[in-house]
């Protein structure tokens, strides 16, 4: 049975503390918990124990070669875990922790279980900026690996009842705090070669790491290229593989890396991204594709926002999440929206794209996936 906690009043509350004591306890017992975070719940367990973490891999599904994050409550437990690193990571951490950053160590040997590390010799840490999370660490006095707490090949959870509904019966517990403020995972970055690579776009965007280290190469993934988390996607369990072959407006670009294969973030229904500078020509295509999706049978859906979900009363089911003058918004939703399509029975999906600036990139990055890199481009062939 998976135990539940919900913390309703502040951390230092008696009934907060004896909450967060009982799930931190859980976990140095080498069981598995659950926890918000700032960008999606986490499935928690102890670092140091390889049996601890293996119960992540098996309640998620997750392939054994993609290396999990490490969560610290305080910078000064780094030492312990990592040898030091060149470049300005000094800078990231003082402008980015706690938050949704991860940093790439070299970890120090015999401390981090290998299976958190997938056997590499480096390790993700970040500090979450969420002070449940932190006092759950804190308390357990153990570094915590987690991914997000959904089953693998799923959308992240942004909420608790996400995490039960991928993963009841199957953890040990569950800490419920809200929801999710960011709403996508943490930006990994790893310097190497005298520059920063971000081997996965996320919360903390590419202008904000350039903004806080002047002078300094940051180098972001281009726009569909596979990035750091693709290997997520390689999935023990049943994935749905993209096919593109049915519509010849549709780019399938072939071949694709391995994790392409299977679909990541994505909801049952087959998803198309539709991209397009033009905004009437995204809609015209949407109208256009919905048509030809009914005429099949489909139960179609839409992935919008909030501003244009009028333009497509002809969906069966239309999802609004978030609004252009505010991405942050979008991205906030985008987990659930996801969700959404699955629990309105949606066997087909259009998804409107967003500009790829600011966090814009990481939606994208998230979408694309969420399609199976399925993207109609709406402004050729008008
Ligand atoms: O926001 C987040 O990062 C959430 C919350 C729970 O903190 N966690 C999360 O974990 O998204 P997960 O396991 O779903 O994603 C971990 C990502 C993967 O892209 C993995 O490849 C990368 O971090 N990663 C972890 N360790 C790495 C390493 N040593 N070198 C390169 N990439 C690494
Ligand atoms: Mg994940």
């Amino acid at each position: 049975m998976t135990k539940q906690w919900h913390i309703a009043r502040h951390i230092d509350e008696a009934a907060s503390q004896e909450a967060l004591s009982d799930a931190a306890e859980l976990l140095r017992q080498g069981q598995t918990v659950a926890f918000p975070t700032e960008t999606v719940y986490g499935l928690g367990a102890d670092a140091t124990n390889t049996d601890a973490v293996k119960q992540i891999f098996m309640a998620k599904g997750r392939p054994s070669d993609n290396p999990l994050i490490v969560h610290i409550a305080d910078r000064q437990d780094l030492p312990k875990w990592t040898k030091p690193v060149e470049g300005p990571v000094e800078q990231l951490m003082e402008a980015f922790w706690p938050g949704p950053l991860t940093i790439i160590f070299p970890v120090r040997q015999g401390t981090i279980s290998p299976l958190v590390t997938a056997g590499l010799s480096t390790v993700g840490i970040r500090i979450p900026d969420n002070t449940v999370a932190r006092e759950l660490i804190r308390l357990s006095g153990r570094p915590i690996a987690a991914p997000s707490a959904n089953s693998s090949g799923k959308p992240s959870p942004t909420r608790a009842e996400h995490v039960l509904a991928d993963l009841d019966g199957r953890i040990g517990g569950i800490v419920e705090a809200g929801s999710a403020t960011v709403g996508l995972e943490s930006t990994v970055v790893e310097w190497a070669q005298d520059a920063l690579h971000i081997l996965r776009p996320g919360g903390v965007t590419a202008e904000q790491l350039r903004e806080a280290l002047p002078g300094v190469t940051v180098i972001a993934p281009a726009g569909g290229e596979p990035s750091g988390d693709a290997a997520e996607s390689i999935d023990m369990s049943p994935g749905i593989a993209a096919d593109t072959s049915s519509s010849a407006a549709i780019a399938g670009e072939a071949p694709r890396a391995p994790g392409m294969k299977y679909a990541h973030y994505a909801p049952r229904g087959r998803m198309i991204l539709v991209d397009g500078a033009d905004p009437d020509a995204v809609a015209s295509t949407i109208r256009r594709e919905l048509r030809a999706a009914k005429s099949r049978g489909e139960r179609t859906g839409v992935l919008t926002r909030t501003e244009r979900s009028a333009l497509y009363e002809e969906a069966d089911v239309v999802v609004a999440c978030g609004t252009l003058a505010a991405p942050h918004t979008i991205a906030q939703g985008l987990f659930a929206a996801l969700r959404q399509f699955d629990q309105d029975e949606a066997t087909f999906i259009l998804a409107e794209s967003c500009p790829e600036h600011g966090i814009g990139a990481a939606i994208m990055n998230r979408l694309r996936k969420a399609a199976g890199g399925n993207i109609i481009h709406s402004d050729e062939g008008h």
